[in-house]
Formats: C-alpha cells, sequence, structure tokens
C-alpha cells in the first residue's frame, strides 16, 4: 500500500517572523513546503533548520510584486511535489510614522506588496488548488482592518483590501472547492514591529510572537469541525484582537472611532 502524499503549502514572505515559523511548524508536522522571499540569506538559514524535521522546505527568490515570477515558482514547485493544498499569502512591508511624511513611492510599494502580492499569489496557485481537494489559500491580514489606524494608516488600508479580497473569494471559489480564510493579528514580535513606535503599540504593547500567528494559521489550514461547520473564514489572533473585533461589531460607529482615537492617541 503506497503512504499517502505529503501535503504541500506555498509560503511567501518565508525568510523570516511568522512566515518563516509557519514554514517550520508545518514541516515539522509532515508537509512539503515551498518557502519564498526576496531574502535569500534567510531562506539559506531556514533550509539548514529544516533539515531536522520530518517534512521538506524547498526554497527560492520570489518577489510577490512580481506576478510572472510567482507563477513561475509555484508552477515549478508543483512540477516537483505533484500538487498544492495551501498558500500562505505573507510577504507584508510596514510604514509606520504621519500619513504626510512617508515617502509616496515607499507607500506604492507597500501597496504593491500588501495587496497586488496577494492578487499574483491567488492567481498563481488557483489552478493548482482547484486541482486538489480540500486546498485553502491563507492570507495575511491584521487588527488594523477592524478600523483604519492612525499612524499606520496606508498600512491598514492595504490590510482592508486583504480583508474584502478574502471575504469575497471564499464565496466565488467555493464551486472549485477551495477555501479562502484571513488571519488577524495584532502587534506581533518581528523584525516587522522592532522599529515601530506608535500610539497603539505604546498602549496595547506587543503581546504576540510569531508562533502563537503560525499556531492560527495552522487551524486555519485544518479547521477543528465546529469552525469549519460554521464556515468560519476570518482567524483572530490573541485575546486583544478577538475584544476589538467583537467591540466594533457591537458598538455605535460614533464609540468604535472613539476607542481607536483614544488607543493612537490622538
Ligand atoms: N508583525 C506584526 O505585528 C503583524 C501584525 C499583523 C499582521 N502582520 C502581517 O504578517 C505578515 C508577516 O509579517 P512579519 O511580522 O512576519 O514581517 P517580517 O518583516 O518579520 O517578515 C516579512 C518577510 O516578508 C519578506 N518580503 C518583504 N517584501 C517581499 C516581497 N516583495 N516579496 C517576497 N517577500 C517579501 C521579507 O523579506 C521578510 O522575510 C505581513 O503580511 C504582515 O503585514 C504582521
Amino acid at each position: 500500500m503506497s503512504a499517502r502524499p505529503a501535503r504541500t503549502v506555498v509560503i511567501t514572505g518565508a525568510a523570516a517572523g511568522i512566515g518563516r515559523r509557519t514554514a517550520l511548524t508545518l514541516a515539522g508536522n509532515g508537509w512539503t513546503v515551498g518557502a519564498f522571499d526576496l531574502d535569500e540569506t534567510g531562506l539559506a538559514t531556514l533550509a539548514d533548520e529544516a533539515g531536522r524535521l520530518p517534512g521538506r522546505i524547498l526554497t527560492g527568490h520570489l518577489d510577490v510584486t512580481d506576478a510572472a515570477e510567482f507563477a513561475e515558482r509555484v508552477d515549478g514547485f508543483v512540477a516537483e511535489t505533484g500538487r498544492l493544498d495551501a498558500i500562505v499569502n505573507n510577504a507584508g512591508i510596514l510604514l509606520a510614522g504621519r500619513f504626510e511624511e512617508i515617502d509616496v513611492a515607499k507607500q506604492h510599494r507597500e501597496i504593491d506588496i500588501n495587496t497586488k502580492g496577494v492578487v499574483n499569489g491567488l492567481h498563481a496557485a488557483f489552478a493548482h488548488l482547484k486541482a486538489t481537494p480540500g486546498s485553502v489559500a491563507v492570507n495575511l491580514a491584521s487588527a488594523s482592518a477592524i478600523y483604519g489606524q492612525a499612524e499606520i494608516a496606508n498600512y491598514s488600508a492595504t490590510k482592508f483590501f486583504v480583508r474584502g479580497l478574502t471575504e469575497a473569494l471564499d464565496i466565488e471559489w467555493k464551486r472549485h472547492g477551495i477555501r479562502v480564510a484571513a488571519i488577524w493579528p495584532l502587534y506581533v514580535q518581528t523584525a516587522m514591529t522592532d522599529d515601530i513606535k506608535t500610539g497603539t503599540t505604546d498602549r496595547l504593547g506587543i503581546k504576540l510572537g510569531p508562533q502563537d500567528v503560525a499556531d492560527a494559521i495552522v487551524g486555519a489550514i485544518d479547521p477543528p469541525l465546529p469552525r469549519r461547520l460554521a464556515k468560519q473564514v476570518h482567524f483572530t489572533v490573541g485575546a486583544q484582537t478577538r475584544a476589538m473585533a467583537l467591540g466594533s461589531r457591537f458598538s455605535p460607529a460614533w464609540l468604535t472611532r472613539a476607542v481607536n482615537k483614544n488607543l493612537a492617541g490622538h
């Protein structure tokens, strides 16, 4: 009797932070992981670290803003593994500060990576996910997609894009057998938040680590039965995010605005 083939996943932004932790966690669970990033030095250390795990990690250069390179990498990965059970669109950057003081070209790059990067990933993965029963696309949203966040306005807006895209495609791609889910962490201790200081980070602190988010991603890929039956699309990470998401759902608009204004220290 032949062994069941390993499940496979493509993860972007996998050289560091949340993406790296997710790659190691899934490879630890026996998955074959396609780990892609701009940072080839970080990928080389990831490949070394993966040597001891039951699964495999294959690495490769990818700039998620390049649709042609994205398609080439995903096709190459599937040619080697034979299937694609999941994609985790994780690569992202964060610019913090007063909106008018941030260089517009940098803001455009933030939009390109955080939004078009996800669009490119979903296009690159679609045919392969469709061909694999029980497949899923997981996109990294953020607690900043609950209400627009002062001092990370452009970033926050990119995560609203991810939220909308996820909700729409989860409905649209059901007929292809593909689930689409979004992950909602508040601030996480990674390189992304190393130099970030906003009113919200001062007030709420940075309480989550990359493993918390990796566990939520694994939980979104393989949800427990009640969440699967509830067709859960959004997966919050941590008690603070859950409280904020619930609060914004049940509070009047003026109160949600006031809470967010106070949290940002404005
Ligand atoms: N850290 C947080 O507080 C936090 C909170 C909520 C959501 N998120 C989201 O989680 C995701 C991962 O964040 P992180 O904290 O691990 O960040 P990180 O900075 O630690 O890692 C991001 C990785 O993405 C890679 N990357 C950047 N641009 C890329 C591109 N164009 N193509 C391919 N790879 C690229 C980087 O090289 C890096 O390895 C992001 O989408 C982020 O918005 C993070």
